[in-house]
């Protein structure tokens, strides 16, 4: 018996901001990833909580990265050799509109992803669009208030019609929004919210996420008229929270927490809001501002598949004297002590993927697409003989329960990116040395090193297991 399906999309995924670098090429115009420092006051700028304004000689990573917009040839090959059918990467928007509100794109910036995209099918590569992977050009942040404003919908929609136009026959399959519940935890950078001190945070994200879903919507109804054969997807920072013990007070908060999450996809699956969701927000006095039309394209606008991420499970309890302890994926909940951590506190559970797997299934019904899951680890480079061992014990554990998912359990599972399958910018850290790739990249997050590219160990070890689809995975 097979062990993945016949077809099945393995390859690697990368955003634009974490890659490209070049900021200034090509007449790209800023966007807000290009002013969130790296270093102690990341989080705080990306969380909204500190005006971009205010950081004094910040360093950007972002504006390097690993220089991808001049290596991406380089790069593809890298993802040929392994084998790789599939390669998810993101559209810097700015790229293409540079000020996000001009009625022409930017054709050096189309013309930069055309060839990345003919790069892929060069080699047989499924080129995997995220449409929109924390990224809003600066100039909407600053003069209409980002996705608060509802013409956000109207200029993601303008950049949609582009991209769908010029690529259809070419991609086939599209991402709307990486991570849309991340909308929530890092307001700045998922959709380029800035809040005023007398402003409620909550009112505004949801405000934005109501923007984002219909732009999300109309995408979807877009795309299936310009070409029927493209299929779009949501994607969720996923990952489930376990009640901490069996008292039911420990399992309803389980319950709440995933709500947080599943609303997006809730939405955005079955094309209508939950009536948890709708409860929550008139307890919180929140009125989203439904148009005339909204419900209507919501129920028309669902999606084809749920993509997600996957890097760790969550814990969720009703005792309020456990303190959250473990980070995650910048969701932090309580620990869980059947787990060990990364080096950088996100709790490993390669069980949870499976778990996550079928809830999402059970839930929706619809094929998943794991788009994100890896290690960010600190890797020794001795010369360039990278033995990263521990990616490839993260990896092939995730992979057997992904196996199990969908052998055992029967879950509809289109395929399988890596994240970060070449060294990238950390989102959380914006540090270098988290590195998640198969392909070493000697570089810092200031813009130092030679941007030679090195094969780790795990390179040929993800070759084998794209080789024998899955059947090899030691
Ligand atoms: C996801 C994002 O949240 O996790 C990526 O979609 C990000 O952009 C990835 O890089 C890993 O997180 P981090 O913080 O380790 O880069």
């Amino acid at each position: 018996m097979e062990a993945f399906p016949k077809h099945f999309l393995w390859g690697g995924a990368t955003a634009a901001n974490q890659v490209e670098g070049a900021y200034q090429e090509g007449h790209r115009g800023l966007s807000n990833i290009d002013v969130i420092p790296s270093g102690e006051q990341r989080f705080l700028v990306a969380s909204g909580k500190l005006h971009y304004n205010q950081i004094k000689e910040g360093k950007y990573p972002s504006h390097y990265a690993v220089d991808a917009y001049h290596h991406y040839k380089e790069d593809i090959a890298l993802f040929a050799q392994m084998g790789f059918k599939v390669y998810r990467f993101s559209i810097g928007w700015s790229r293409i509109y540079p000020h996000g509100d001009e009625e022409k794109p930017n054709e050096e910036g189309l013309l930069f992803y055309e060839n990345i995209i003919n790069e892929c099918l060069k080699y047989n590569i499924e080129p995997l669009v995220t449409i929109n992977h924390f990224d809003v050009p600066l100039h909407l942040v600053e003069t209409y208030g980002s996705w608060r404003n509802r013409q956000c919908i109207d200029f993601y929609l303008n950049l949609c019609e582009t991209l769908f136009n010029r690529f259809k026959g070419k991609v086939k399959y599209w991402i709307t929004f990486n991570e849309i519940n991340m909308i929530l935890h890092m307001p700045f950078m998922a959709a380029g919210l800035m809040f005023d001190a007398s402003e409620n945070r909550d009112e505004i994200c949801y405000l934005a996420t109501h923007h984002e879903l219909v732009a999300s919507a109309k995408a979807v109804i877009l795309a299936h008229k310009i070409d029927p054969s493209m299929k779009l997807g949501c994607m969720l920072a996923a990952g489930n929270a376990y009640p901490y013990s069996c008292n039911p007070e420990d399992v309803m908060e389980s319950i709440k927490m995933d709500r947080e999450n599943y609303f997006f996809a809730d939405v955005q699956c079955r094309g209508f809001y939950p009536t948890y969701a709708l409860k929550q927000l008139e307890r919180n006095q929140i009125t989203i501002p439904f148009e005339e039309n909204d419900e209507n394209v919501l129920k028309e606008g669902v999606v084809d598949f749920v993509s997600f991420s996957y890097y760790n499970s969550l814990v969720a309890t009703s005792n309020t004297e456990l303190k959250s302890t473990a980070k995650g994926n910048i969701f932090a909940s309580v620990e869980n002590p059947y787990l060990k951590s990364s080096e950088w506190g996100w709790q490993i559970d390669p069980l949870g993927l499976r778990i996550t797997c079928n809830i999402l299934y059970d839930r929706y019904q619809k094929p998943l697409f794991i788009v994100e899951n890896g290690l960010g680890a600190i890797d020794q480079f001795n010369d360039g003989d990278i033995q990263d061992d521990y990616r490839i014990d993260y990896l092939r554990s995730h992979l057997k329960a992904l196996k199990d998912a969908i052998n055992i359990d029967g879950v509809d599972v289109l395929g399988y990116t890596t994240w970060g399958c070449i060294d990238l910018i950390s989102a959380s850290t914006g540090e270098m040395k988290k590195r998640y790739g198969f392909i070493y990249v000697d570089a810092d997050e200031s813009g130092n090193g030679t941007l030679n590219r090195y094969k780790k160990k795990s390179f040929s070890w993800y070759q084998e297991v794209i080789k024998s689809n899955g059947q090899n995975l030691d």
